[in-house]
């Protein structure tokens, strides 16, 4: 934060005038620049600064996607159990939600298949699958660029939280992967900086700018240029860089922490995912009623996320997505304690 204000001072002391003008509906030229050189070697992301569209986070990016890439009454393929921001943004521009399960090895793409094979599109979370914490394998993702080729759809991916993982490297985009264009990649800053800063950026197929650019013209002109231009210079003198290496310490330790009291209080909870990202679900025995847990934790001050809310169809496990990020460990182990006799 200090670093973060000296910079903020720094723009707002000395206003370039064009940072006050109308800008570009694709973003600050220089912090794209910094996106796009991040994501490439960071992300293995195959892309040019041209490519990348700054956003107010995923939510927009799904939002400007979804009235690119699909006519109304389209059905993409939405992961089962999945993300209510997304399923969110997609319904409101138009798409006909499909849920298509996912189990440990990520998005069933047979199931897929099987169930709406001309879906023009579908949502994943292939780094850190949201809820559930699985990885996308290998297989899935080829199998799942070759359905999008074949068909003509469109693979939105979702990368918000990949920068975390705390028992093996990064892995990489599937955006990388993809050979043919289909794959517009998502991604945030929230997770890494704060939610509130409202940026995130989406990389387009070269061919589809235009139209991205067109979308977002008519709906906001362009995004706000202070904090790009801040950003930017943050990660360009290495700020970010250091933010993260702290953050991955931080976070890992948190995870431990809550993986550790679930083990000690609750032990008839089974901890699902990998070791990544900024939350876990605790699994329930079957049977057990999520939200009600939840409005009871919510009632003693435990702010979490029932498992079953995630699905769109009927819930086929329960339990709570329990996020770690904002809270210190004692904090956790405070917080599993009180949970404990609720559950
Ligand atoms: C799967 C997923 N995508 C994206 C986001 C971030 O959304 P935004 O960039 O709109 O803040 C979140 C935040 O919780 C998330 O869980």
């Amino acid at each position: 934060m200090q670093a973060w204000s000296t910079l903020v001072a720094r723009h707002v002391r000395n206003p370039r005038a064009s940072l006050l003008h109308y800008g570009d509906p694709m973003g600050h030229r220089p912090f794209r620049e910094a996106v796009a050189s991040y994501l490439r070697t960071a992300r293995g992301v195959r892309c040019e600064a041209d490519q990348v569209m700054v956003v107010s986070g995923s939510q927009q990016a799904l939002e400007i996607a979804a009235r690119v890439l699909f006519e109304p009454g389209a059905p993409v393929w939405v992961e089962e159990p999945g993300y209510v921001g997304a399923r969110d943004a997609l319904a409101m521009a138009g798409a006909r939600l499909v849920p298509v399960p996912v189990d440990a090895s990520g998005l069933d793409v047979s199931a897929g298949i099987a169930r709406e094979p001309e879906a023009r599109g579908v949502y994943v979370t292939p780094s850190h699958q949201y809820p559930l914490g699985v990885t996308m394998t290998a297989a899935r993702r080829l199998a799942l660029l070759d359905w999008a080729q074949r068909g003509g759809a469109w693979v939105i991916e979702d990368d918000y939280d990949s920068e975390y993982r705390y028992e093996s490297l990064p892995i990489a985009s599937l955006q990388g992967l993809d050979r043919d264009a289909r794959v517009v990649y998502v991604g945030t800053f929230s997770k890494v900086l704060f939610p509130a800063l409202r940026l995130g950026y989406v990389v387009v197929p070269a061919d589809l700018v235009a139209r991205f650019a067109a979308v977002r013209e008519a709906m906001d002109v362009c995004p706000p240029s202070l904090f790009q231009a801040v950003l930017a210079d943050f990660i360009s003198e290495g700020h970010f860089g250091r933010h993260l290496r702290r953050m991955r310490i931080l976070y890992a330790d948190r995870r431990k922490a809550l993986v550790e009291a679930l083990a000690r209080e609750l032990p008839q909870v089974e901890v699902i995912g990998d070791a990544a990202g900024m939350h876990l679900v605790a699994a329930l025995p079957p049977g057990a009623r999520d939200r009600e847990l939840a409005v009871r934790a919510a009632g003693r001050g435990l702010w979490t996320m029932p498992l079953s809310a995630c699905y769109l169809g009927p819930a086929r496990r329960a339990g709570l997505v329990l996020g770690y990020g904002g809270v210190t460990e004692r904090e956790i182990r405070e917080a599993v304690r009180r949970l404990k006799p609720l559950v």
